[in-house]
């Protein structure tokens, strides 16, 4: 079955081809084109995410993506022929950039006579360790030596942990009480003057601080739950930068690296531990995180089991994982909406 998947929920417009098989029993797909068009520069100024701006970006970033992958005249054509279905995020994320990309695939779905499903941007992240290129997974080991697994979701708007029972099975283990992982990488980032998106710039700086030279709390590292908050860590690190104004940055963005990645591998490794996981699934944005990889990555060892993350440029939000999302749908027979829904749930 050839997926068309789009992707519009926050600041990537995404669009990508994917030849998908092998059915809920064993999924494979194989990707047979990709297109990006980050808005990164658009929100700069802005320090963030402006969601009028988002969708007008998206607007004129889709039919362009869109030639960049078909082509135009017969050779379009041809490779609309081989397309069976189009998927298109409809939640979470910002509505009006999620009705951009919607009102989009309702068009080509009309003027292609396609069928078209909605995707979960969620179910999109938490799929990715299907994707070719994984580490953790050689190719063709079956499911049963993965699942059940423990699944961190960490981005910029969710911090989710799930207990995967199967790829049509999970329950939400714990979540984020206050602000997401990534929102706090992206405030953190604002407070030391990085630039907008500050995820990536924080932990680029963080590579050359020192270790242990500045120790920040790790907030809820020592209940019982599987809830995460980091609001307390950000504001620690405000108070820090107020008493100390010749702090080094890179040291301040190493500890703070260091608390927030900590915690996250800390209670997912008890979570594997408690569920008799075979695995953990490390995605969403921060899963590019090197240090929060390499602190996972020791938990599953410790463990003895595996760590399962998808290549970075399909961590943070593409539309491979929006295509993979919509096959796995029609697998489990799941029909979602078409109405962009900013709080919908995995
Ligand atoms: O999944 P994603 O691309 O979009 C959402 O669904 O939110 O995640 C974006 C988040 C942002 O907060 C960004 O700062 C963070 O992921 N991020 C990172 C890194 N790369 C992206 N955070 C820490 N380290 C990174 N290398
Ligand atoms: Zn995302």
């Amino acid at each position: 079955m050839i997926i068309l998947g789009i992707e519009t929920s926050c600041d990537e417009t995404a669009l990508a081809i994917l030849e998908c098989s092998g059915g809920i029993a064993s999924p494979r797909f194989k990707i047979l084109k990709e297109a990006v068009a980050s808005q990164v520069a658009i929100h700069r100024p802005f320090g963030g995410v402006v969601p009028n701006l988002a969708k007008r970006e998206h607007l004129a970033n889709l039919p362009v993506l869109e030639r960049q992958i078909f082509g135009t005249g017969a050779t379009a054509e041809k490779l609309w022929k081989k397309i069976d279905t189009i998927a298109v995020t409809v939640g979470p994320g910002l509505e009006p950039a999620l009705w951009a990309g919607i009102t989009f695939a309702q068009e080509l779905a009309k003027k292609h006579k396609k069928t078209l499903i909605g995707a979960n941007h969620l179910e999109g992240h938490l799929y990715s360790f299907l994707l070719p290129g994984t580490t953790g997974r050689r190719p063709g080991t079956p499911l049963s030596k993965i699942l059940p697994a423990a699944a961190l979701i960490v981005s910029g708007g969710h911090t989710i942990l799930l207990r995967v029972q199967n790829l049509k099975k999970w329950k939400r283990l714990g979540e984020t009480r206050d602000d997401a992982v990534g929102e706090a990488f992206d405030k953190v980032a604002r407070l030391l003057d990085l630039p907008y998106p500050g995820g990536p710039a924080l932990s680029r700086l963080a590579e050359s601080g020192r270790q242990g030279a500045i120790e920040f709390p790790q907030p809820m590292l020592h209940t019982r739950d599987y809830d995460f908050s980091f609001s307390g860590l950000k504001t620690a690190v405000l108070y820090y930068l107020k008493n100390n104004p010749k702090a080094d940055k890179a040291d301040v963005a190493t500890a703070f690296e260091h608390a927030a990645t900590g915690v996250l591998a800390t209670k997912a490794f008890r979570a594997a531990k408690e569920i008799g996981a075979r695995s953990i699934l490390l995605s969403g944005g921060v899963a590019a995180n090197t240090r929060l990889r390499r602190h996972i990555g020791a938990a599953a060892r410790k463990l003895g089991v595996a760590f399962l993350v998808a290549p970075r440029r399909y961590n943070t939000d593409n539309a491979v994982m929006i295509a993979a999302a919509g096959y796995m749908s029609l697998l489990r027979g799941k029909k979602l909406p078409l109405r962009a829904k900013g709080q919908l749930a995995i």
